[in-house]
């Protein structure tokens, strides 16, 4: 193809130079599950989970609460902020560690109930997943291939946890967020700073048990997982924000992956971030829910207030892999 040519079909469309997110919508299950309720079955104290996560409730799916139920819910309150119909959409990234079918089906899945016949891809970045594919959305829409996408962050949890471990039971939980990316004349997604740790690679694994009937378990070294956050993130954040061309004083709110409130209040200290900084601490009602816990929280900030249209939000995402992403969005 002659270069002219591939320049006048591959260009994005007018006014796509950037990507932004035109809407964001949220799914919390019904069922909250206490801490008390937690340790009726694991070795464990309320009081020992609050002082080392900061958790006191999570929110478990119920079985009519399923991965595509709760996807579609989300990405359907998205697209109606955004002002657009299911036929609008042309790409749809789903960002989950606990499907287990995999080959992108429930991508399809939550297309078909969507009603629409975007394409379907599945993000594997674990808890990073939804940051990840924010940044992949904003490429594809930038660079012409698609003109809108939907970027959906859903997980049960509940589904891969062991009950009875002491490192992970009270952790995790289940939900849904999602939001609508489009091409922009202005930017409304920063650029992305992203990568992966090959030596934490085994830190956190899903893998069948015997003992679990063949059916996977999630397994963390959480000690582990906890040092290398603390330890990294603040500068993975900072290299966001200086991508962006942005100072800690220069945002509305921090929203990192909501693992473990003493992670969220370590890197909120080290990035020197002022008082005018709005954090999330959604991690203290609704658990860590992996792929979920970004727009989850977004979704609870935007509720109370904390949040408003056009603010700017750091957001960073780490987790299984072990894979990391932070950038800067506006919120819609
Ligand atoms: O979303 C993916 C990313 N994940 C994360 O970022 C998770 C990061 N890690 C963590 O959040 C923390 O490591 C946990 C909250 C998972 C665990 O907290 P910790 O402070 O790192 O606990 P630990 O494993 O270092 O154990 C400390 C002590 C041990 O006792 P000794 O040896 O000091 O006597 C454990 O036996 O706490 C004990 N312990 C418990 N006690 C009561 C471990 N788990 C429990 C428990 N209840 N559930």
């Amino acid at each position: 193809m002659h270069s002219t040519e591939t320049e006048r079909v591959f260009r994005p469309a007018a006014g796509s130079r950037y990507a932004v997110l035109l809407g964001i919508g949220a799914y919390r299950p019904r069922r909250i599950v206490t801490n008390e309720e937690v340790c009726r079955t694991l070795d464990s104290t309320p009081d020992w989970i609050v002082r080392r996560s900061g958790i006191r409730n999570r929110c478990f799916a119920g079985s009519d609460e399923t991965l595509v139920e709760m996807g579609a819910t989300a990405a359907g309150k998205a697209l109606a902020e955004a002002g657009l119909a299911p036929a609008d959409v042309d790409q749809i990234l789903v960002a989950t560690m606990s499907d287990l079918e995999g080959a992108d089906r429930l991508a399809a899945r939550i297309a078909g109930r969507l009603g629409t016949g975007a394409r379907g891809l599945q993000v594997s970045a674990a808890c990073s997943g939804f940051t990840v594919g924010l940044a992949l959305a904003a490429s594809a829409v930038t660079s012409g291939a698609v003109r809108t996408c939907l970027v959906i962050g859903v997980e049960r949890m509940s589904d891969i946890v062991d009950p009875r471990d002491r490192g992970t039971a009270f952790l995790f939980s289940d939900g849904a967020g999602a939001a609508l990316v489009a091409g922009a004349a202005e930017p409304g997604i920063g650029p992305v700073v992203w990568g992966t740790e090959p030596e934490l690679a085994d830190a956190i694994t899903v893998r069948p048990e015997p003992e679990n009937g063949g059916r996977p378990y999630l397994r963390m070294r959480g000690a582990s997982v906890f040092r290398w956050a603390v330890t990294n993130l603040p500068s993975v954040a900072s290299a966001a924000l200086e991508r962006s061309g942005l100072a800690p004083g220069d945002i509305q709110a921090f929203v990192p992956h909501q693992a473990n409130l003493r992670i969220i209040e370590s890197v909120a200290e080290s990035l020197g971030l002022p008082g005018s900084v709005a954090v999330a601490r959604d991690i203290v009602d609704q658990g860590n829910a992996s792929a979920a816990s970004i727009p989850l929280a977004l979704d609870r900030m935007r509720t109370s207030g904390a949040l408003r249209s056009g603010d700017l939000a750091l957001l960073i995402g780490f987790g299984a892999g072990l894979s990391y992403a932070a950038t800067v969005i506006r919120i819609p």
